[in-house]
């Protein structure tokens, strides 16, 4: 080995790839500590005059909810989309006591009816001319329709595997298709006048498009593949793909639209009533880090630095195998610890 290392050329070698090695690491590590310590430019989708509108999936409990704070206290107007009316009333009125000088609106459609909800949103923000410049995708579930949290493939029902492809996918896919064409485009509608030069069937006066945002949320839960939440981490796949390759085509298509997408891991929230810690924000916070990386340019990311250090160190620093037992016998656990709930404390594996 001595004798090795006395060899100049494997000397050199050694040290070109340790010293490249050690750059690369530390431009890694500034690369992380530059994303977490930027400025957001979410103002950028921000307009005056008319003001803009941001549209939250899911707004009415959750990281959704925390969305809508954080956009109000933004600057932005906010639709607050949901299924439950009066848990949307409620939060409304609370927002809205907060922050007195912003809108706030409120559109109600079950996701799980998907062409129809999507129809109704749509419909919903064509009707009042909003400027809409923020389309947050945030709706997800674990459950579906109340369903088991963990499940195997071959035991979950048609319907709940239904209702995770309506919640985590199709609704999602189809909002996004639809919204499109709105965000940013401001169409300003002729008011009733006596202007005598103003021709009533003229079309809508249309301004040049302003720049607008898409964050669509994905889930620790894709790239770790977890089994037994076998669809939900395909289907949150199929979000982070749809949110990456979007960015891609409106960018070779020049349009003013960022299409950013955002890995969360635990959450405190409605579904996840884990309670919060370093590694699990709240969902107000998980919603604040997942605005500060806007324009960061890139197309995904980890939104919250304590994730984004859990990840470096599960999906760089440790092996497939040693990350599959790891995560294997948490989740295989929690599946146990699930049925035995269900079928009665003294059910044996
Ligand atoms: N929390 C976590 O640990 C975690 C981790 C990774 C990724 N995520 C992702 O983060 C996003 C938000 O999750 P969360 O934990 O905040 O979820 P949550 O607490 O369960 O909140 C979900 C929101 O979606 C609404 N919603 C559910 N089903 C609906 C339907 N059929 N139609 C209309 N609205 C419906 C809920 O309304 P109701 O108030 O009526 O129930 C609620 O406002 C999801 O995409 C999830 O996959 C969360």
């Amino acid at each position: 080995m001595s004798s090795l290392l006395q060899n100049s050329v494997v000397r050199n070698t050694l040290l070109t790839v340790g010293a490249t090695t050690a750059l690369y690491k530390t431009y890694q590590l500034a690369n992380f500590i530059g994303l977490y310590t930027r400025r957001s430019l979410l103002p950028r989708y921000l307009s005056q005059s008319p003001s803009s509108w941001a549209i939250v999936t899911g707004a009415s409990d959750g990281i959704g909810a925390g969305f809508a704070q954080e956009l109000l206290a933004s600057g932005f107007n906010v639709i607050l989309h949901g299924r439950n009316s009066s848990k949307l009333s409620d939060l409304k009125s609370r927002l809205q006591e907060e922050y007195p000088s912003r809108s706030i609106d409120i559109v109600v459609a079950d996701a799980t009816d998907v062409l129809k909800s999507v129809s109704t949103i749509t419909d919903f923000v064509k009707e009042k001319g909003y400027l809409l410049t923020v389309l947050i995708n945030n709706i997800g579930s674990v459950t579906g329709l109340g369903g088991p949290h963990f499940t195997t493939i071959e035991t979950i029902s048609a319907a709940h595997m239904d209702a995770l492809i309506d919640l985590n996918a199709r609704f999602m896919l189809h909002l996004t298709r639809s919204l499109l064409p709105l965000l940013g485009q401001y169409r300003h509608k002729p008011s009733p006048t006596t202007d005598t030069d103003t021709d009533s069937t003229s079309p809508p006066e249309t301004t040049s498009p302003h720049p607008a945002l898409i964050m669509t949320i994905s889930s620790a839960a894709s790239p770790a593949a977890l089994p037994f939440l076998t669809l939900y981490a395909s289907l949150k796949s199929l979000a982070s793909t749809f949110s990456v390759a979007l960015g891609h085509e409106l960018a070779l298509l020049n349009r003013p639209i960022e299409s950013l997408g955002i890995l969360v891991a635990n959450v405190s929230s409605a579904m996840n009533k884990s309670p919060t810690s370093l590694f699990t924000p709240s969902s107000r916070q998980m919603a604040r880090a997942a605005l500060e990386k806007v324009g960061c340019g890139r197309r995904e990311v980890w939104g919250y630095w304590a994730h984004g250090v859990q990840a470096a160190v599960v999906f760089e620093l440790l092996g497939r195998r040693v990350r599959e037992r790891m995560l294997g016998k948490v989740q295989l656990e929690s599946w146990r610890g699930e049925r035995r709930e269900v079928t009665g404390a003294g059910e044996k594996e």
